[in-house]
């Protein structure tokens, strides 16, 4: 049997941390392409080069062209412009949106059966585009966003509390920005609800950080984090290929599913073979509930512009 094979699109910060990642993990072959000559060629050849002092049963090849990405199981969307201090993640969209529809073409004419996972922001938006241009089903077409917030907020809470962040699971909802959802109620440090042990204005406080952590990186390095974002695409990568029904929030599809109306939206999903096996719906309280209508009405209005630019660009 063939092993499973991994695309990797982005020979960028978060693609090439993704491609060591996916490598350290032995997940299978990893092809890593990027636009600019040398660039994945040069990366994987030193990831590779790893494997001559940790042992690796997979291949990774760099390259720039698509027909080496033929029939990959996953295909993980890093490439595009990260955002530098003093942008936001919108401030993307423009460009952004032209290199996911170029590279979404490519997904869908050499790797059709594959699912896809966008890392590019503004994260719901770029989700959106992928799947308008490629048309794949929908459990086939997911962000990654949840993973990585999540990974914050636990990670805040884990310091706070002193203890292991691998002990705390979260729940979070929403789009990839400012007004995301980190659901406290859902929070919990091997199995005691995070209420129990911090006070509401602890919570509220770690709640904030975790909104703007992708902004106090950039403030920090002059631009967008990776190590955390490949980790957790890795997660849900690993959950697809292994398809262990892991629990993960992530960007996906929501028709009826909290009365979204079809658009890409975070929410906790349980990850399988098949991409995004299920929608979990939860009960939100009147609070959370407000909270993700804002979330929700920031992305529709996202979804529209990509709308208008690919009829712009892309005339049915
Ligand atoms: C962040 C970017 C990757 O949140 O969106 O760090």
């Amino acid at each position: 049997m063939a092993n499973d094979k991994i695309a990797v699109i982005g020979a960028g910060n978060v693609g090439a941390a993704a491609a060591q990642m996916l490598a350290d993990r032995d997940l299978g072959d990893i092809v890593l392409l990027d636009i600019v000559k040398g660039l994945a060629q040069g990366k994987a050849l030193d990831i590779s080069q790893i494997g001559g002092i940790w042992p690796r049963h997979f291949r990774l090849a760099g390259t720039t062209e698509w027909e080496r990405t033929a029939d990959s199981k996953i295909v993980i969307v890093t490439c595009g412009l990260p955002r530098k201090a003093g942008m936001s993640r919108d401030d993307l969209l423009v460009k952004n949106v032209q290199i996911v529809r170029e590279v979404s073409r490519n997904i869908a004419k050499y790797c059709p059966a594959a699912v896809i996972i966008v890392v590019c922001n503004p994260l719901d938006a770029m989700v959106y585009a992928a799947a308008k241009v490629t048309g794949f089903a929908r459990e086939k077409v997911i962000g990654m966003a949840g993973a990585l917030d999540c990974a914050r907020f636990n990670y805040f809470l884990g310091c706070e509390l002193g203890v292991s962040s691998e002990e705390i699971t979260s729940v979070l909802m929403g789009g990839h920005g400012d007004d995301m959802v980190p659901l406290a109620r859902f929070t919990s440090v091997s199995g005691i609800p995070i209420t129990e042990l911090l006070d509401e204005q602890k919570i509220s406080s770690i709640i904030e950080r975790t909104r703007k952590g992708g902004i106090e990186i950039v403030n920090l390095l002059g631009h967008s984090a990776y190590y955390a974002p490949a980790a957790g695409v890795v997660k849900m990568t690993e959950a697809i290929l292994k398809d262990s029904k892991t629990i993960v929030p992530c960007c996906a599809y929501c028709e009826n599913e909290y009365d979204v109306g079809g658009y890409y939206i975070g929410v906790p999903a349980i990850l399988g073979k098949n991409g995004v096996e299920r929608v979990l719906e939860l009960r939100l309280t009147s609070s959370e509930r407000t909270q993700f209508d804002k979330s929700l009405k920031h992305v529709r209005e996202l979804a529209a512009k990509i709308e208008e630019i690919l009829e712009r660009i892309m005339p049915s």
